[in-house]
Protein backbone atom coordinates (compact mmCIF):
# COMPACT_ATOMS: atom_id res chain seq x y z
CA UNK A 1 0.00 0.00 0.00
CA UNK A 2 1.42 3.22 -0.88
CA UNK A 3 1.32 5.70 2.10
CA UNK A 4 2.17 9.23 1.72
CA UNK A 5 4.67 10.64 3.85
CA UNK A 6 4.49 14.20 5.85
CA UNK A 7 6.72 15.95 8.24
CA UNK A 8 6.02 14.76 12.02
CA UNK A 9 4.43 18.10 13.76
CA UNK A 10 6.82 19.01 16.65
CA UNK A 11 5.46 18.25 20.02
CA UNK A 12 5.00 21.90 20.99
CA UNK A 13 2.73 22.40 18.54
CA UNK A 14 -0.30 19.95 19.89
CA UNK A 15 -1.27 18.94 23.83
CA UNK A 16 -3.56 17.17 25.26
CA UNK A 17 -6.50 18.45 27.59
CA UNK A 18 -9.68 17.02 29.17
CA UNK A 19 -12.34 17.13 27.05
CA UNK A 20 -15.45 19.69 28.09
CA UNK A 21 -19.48 20.01 26.56
CA UNK A 22 -17.98 23.12 24.29
CA UNK A 23 -15.50 20.70 22.81
CA UNK A 24 -18.66 18.18 21.12
CA UNK A 25 -19.39 20.01 17.79
CA UNK A 26 -15.37 19.97 16.89
CA UNK A 27 -15.03 16.51 18.33
CA UNK A 28 -18.36 15.17 16.47
CA UNK A 29 -16.99 16.72 13.39
CA UNK A 30 -13.57 15.09 13.40
CA UNK A 31 -15.85 11.68 14.68
CA UNK A 32 -17.96 11.94 11.57
CA UNK A 33 -15.47 12.00 9.03
CA UNK A 34 -13.13 9.20 11.01
CA UNK A 35 -15.89 6.30 11.13
CA UNK A 36 -18.75 4.54 9.45
CA UNK A 37 -20.39 4.11 12.01
CA UNK A 38 -19.24 7.20 14.37
CA UNK A 39 -20.60 7.92 17.60
CA UNK A 40 -23.58 10.07 18.47
CA UNK A 41 -23.09 13.44 20.66
CA UNK A 42 -24.66 11.64 23.87
CA UNK A 43 -21.92 8.82 23.71
CA UNK A 44 -19.14 11.02 24.29
CA UNK A 45 -21.57 13.35 27.18
CA UNK A 46 -21.62 9.92 28.69
CA UNK A 47 -17.65 9.42 28.87
CA UNK A 48 -17.37 13.30 30.11
CA UNK A 49 -19.61 12.69 32.60
CA UNK A 50 -18.08 9.22 33.78
CA UNK A 51 -15.05 10.70 34.80
CA UNK A 52 -12.84 9.94 36.36
CA UNK A 53 -12.90 5.88 35.16
CA UNK A 54 -13.60 7.15 31.94
CA UNK A 55 -11.11 9.79 30.57
CA UNK A 56 -11.89 12.17 27.68
CA UNK A 57 -9.17 14.05 26.25
CA UNK A 58 -9.01 16.65 23.16
CA UNK A 59 -5.74 17.17 21.13
CA UNK A 60 -5.61 21.32 20.98
CA UNK A 61 -3.20 22.43 17.86
CA UNK A 62 -1.58 25.32 19.85
CA UNK A 63 -1.27 27.61 17.10
CA UNK A 64 -4.64 27.98 16.53
CA UNK A 65 -5.74 26.70 19.62
CA UNK A 66 -7.94 24.49 17.78
CA UNK A 67 -9.05 20.60 18.59
CA UNK A 68 -7.62 18.10 15.91
CA UNK A 69 -8.49 15.55 17.22
CA UNK A 70 -8.99 12.79 20.64
CA UNK A 71 -8.44 10.28 22.55
CA UNK A 72 -10.91 8.25 25.17
CA UNK A 73 -9.44 6.07 27.75
CA UNK A 74 -10.86 4.13 30.63
CA UNK A 75 -9.34 3.00 33.70
CA UNK A 76 -10.21 0.46 35.56
CA UNK A 77 -7.30 -0.64 38.32
CA UNK A 78 -4.05 -1.56 36.58
CA UNK A 79 -6.39 -1.95 33.21
CA UNK A 80 -6.78 0.54 30.38
CA UNK A 81 -9.15 0.46 27.84
CA UNK A 82 -8.59 2.72 24.72
CA UNK A 83 -12.22 3.40 23.47
CA UNK A 84 -11.77 6.21 20.80
CA UNK A 85 -8.60 8.00 19.28
CA UNK A 86 -8.90 9.98 16.08
CA UNK A 87 -7.02 12.37 14.47
CA UNK A 88 -8.67 15.18 11.79
CA UNK A 89 -8.13 14.43 8.07
CA UNK A 90 -5.56 17.12 7.76
CA UNK A 91 -3.68 16.35 10.64
CA UNK A 92 -2.64 12.42 9.83
CA UNK A 93 0.51 11.11 8.98
CA UNK A 94 2.14 13.50 11.28
CA UNK A 95 3.09 11.50 14.33
CA UNK A 96 0.17 12.74 16.21
CA UNK A 97 -1.39 9.80 17.50
CA UNK A 98 2.06 8.07 17.90
CA UNK A 99 2.85 10.86 20.61
CA UNK A 100 -0.58 10.88 22.24
CA UNK A 101 -0.65 7.07 22.80
CA UNK A 102 2.85 7.03 24.02
CA UNK A 103 2.09 10.49 26.52
CA UNK A 104 -0.93 8.73 27.81
CA UNK A 105 0.82 5.31 28.50
CA UNK A 106 3.55 7.26 30.40
CA UNK A 107 0.76 8.68 32.43
CA UNK A 108 -0.91 5.86 32.89
CA UNK A 109 1.93 4.09 34.14
CA UNK A 110 2.76 6.40 36.82
CA UNK A 111 -0.59 6.25 38.23
CA UNK A 112 -0.47 2.07 38.47
CA UNK A 113 -1.93 0.54 35.32
CA UNK A 114 0.10 -2.25 33.62
CA UNK A 115 -1.97 -2.95 30.57
CA UNK A 116 -3.68 -1.31 27.70
CA UNK A 117 -6.19 -3.10 25.62
CA UNK A 118 -7.92 -2.01 22.83
CA UNK A 119 -10.27 -3.58 19.41
CA UNK A 120 -9.72 -2.41 16.03
CA UNK A 121 -11.04 -3.49 12.69
CA UNK A 122 -8.99 -5.81 10.78
CA UNK A 123 -9.75 -3.63 7.50
CA UNK A 124 -8.44 -0.56 9.39
CA UNK A 125 -4.75 -0.61 8.21
CA UNK A 126 -3.75 2.88 9.64
CA UNK A 127 -4.84 1.85 13.06
CA UNK A 128 -3.12 -1.73 13.02
CA UNK A 129 -0.07 -0.14 11.62
CA UNK A 130 -0.27 2.30 14.42
CA UNK A 131 -0.77 -0.08 17.28
CA UNK A 132 2.05 -2.79 16.20
CA UNK A 133 4.50 0.47 15.87
CA UNK A 134 3.75 1.07 19.39
CA UNK A 135 4.42 -2.92 20.57
CA UNK A 136 0.14 -3.71 20.99
CA UNK A 137 0.15 -7.63 20.15
CA UNK A 138 -2.55 -9.42 18.84
CA UNK A 139 -4.71 -11.44 21.73
CA UNK A 140 -7.75 -12.93 20.18
CA UNK A 141 -10.68 -11.64 17.51
CA UNK A 142 -14.10 -10.70 18.64
CA UNK A 143 -16.24 -12.42 16.30
CA UNK A 144 -18.98 -10.19 14.87
CA UNK A 145 -18.43 -7.21 17.08
CA UNK A 146 -18.84 -4.30 14.96
CA UNK A 147 -22.23 -2.58 12.53
CA UNK A 148 -22.24 -0.88 9.65
CA UNK A 149 -20.17 -2.54 8.31
CA UNK A 150 -20.22 -6.17 9.93
CA UNK A 151 -16.95 -7.23 10.91
CA UNK A 152 -14.64 -8.66 13.80
CA UNK A 153 -12.88 -6.98 16.07
CA UNK A 154 -9.32 -7.64 16.92
CA UNK A 155 -8.71 -7.33 20.55
CA UNK A 156 -5.03 -5.94 20.73
CA UNK A 157 -3.12 -5.53 23.92
CA UNK A 158 0.09 -4.20 25.53
CA UNK A 159 1.72 -4.69 28.65
CA UNK A 160 4.24 -2.24 30.31
CA UNK A 161 4.45 -3.65 34.25
C1 LIG B 1 -5.60 5.76 13.20
C2 LIG B 1 -5.29 7.25 13.39
C3 LIG B 1 -5.78 7.68 14.78
C4 LIG B 1 -3.78 7.47 13.26
O1 LIG B 1 -3.51 8.82 13.59
P1 LIG B 1 -2.24 9.59 13.01
O2 LIG B 1 -1.99 10.78 13.87
O3 LIG B 1 -2.44 9.84 11.57
O4 LIG B 1 -1.08 8.50 13.21
P2 LIG B 1 0.49 8.80 13.32
O5 LIG B 1 0.85 9.86 12.32
O6 LIG B 1 0.85 9.04 14.72
O7 LIG B 1 1.10 7.43 12.81
C5 LIG B 1 2.02 6.69 13.60
C6 LIG B 1 2.33 5.42 12.86
O8 LIG B 1 1.13 4.70 12.57
C7 LIG B 1 1.20 4.12 11.26
N1 LIG B 1 0.19 4.77 10.40
C8 LIG B 1 -0.65 5.77 10.74
N2 LIG B 1 -1.48 6.06 9.69
C9 LIG B 1 -1.13 5.22 8.70
C10 LIG B 1 -1.62 5.02 7.38
N3 LIG B 1 -2.63 5.78 6.87
N4 LIG B 1 -1.06 4.06 6.63
C11 LIG B 1 -0.06 3.31 7.11
N5 LIG B 1 0.47 3.44 8.36
C12 LIG B 1 -0.08 4.39 9.15
C13 LIG B 1 2.61 4.39 10.77
O9 LIG B 1 3.42 3.32 11.22
C14 LIG B 1 2.97 5.65 11.51
O10 LIG B 1 4.36 5.78 11.73
P3 LIG B 1 5.32 6.39 10.57
O11 LIG B 1 4.64 7.63 10.09
O12 LIG B 1 6.59 6.64 11.28
O13 LIG B 1 5.36 5.34 9.50
C15 LIG B 1 -5.98 8.10 12.29
O14 LIG B 1 -5.73 7.51 11.03
C16 LIG B 1 -7.47 8.22 12.47
O15 LIG B 1 -7.95 9.14 13.14
N6 LIG B 1 -8.25 7.30 11.87
C17 LIG B 1 -9.71 7.32 11.99
C18 LIG B 1 -10.15 6.87 13.36
C19 LIG B 1 -9.61 5.49 13.71
O16 LIG B 1 -9.58 4.59 12.86
N7 LIG B 1 -9.21 5.33 14.97
C20 LIG B 1 -8.69 4.06 15.48
C21 LIG B 1 -9.82 3.16 15.86
S1 LIG B 1 -9.24 1.60 16.48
Amino acid sequence: MNVIKKAKLPQDFFYLRRMEEDDLPDVLKIENLSYSKPWHVSSFKGEIDNYPISNAYVIVYRPLNKVIGYIIYWHVEKEIQISNIAVSPDFRMMGIAEAVIRQVIVQIKREGAEFVLLEVRPSNYAALSLYNKLGFKVLGIRRNYYSDPREDAMLMGKSFA
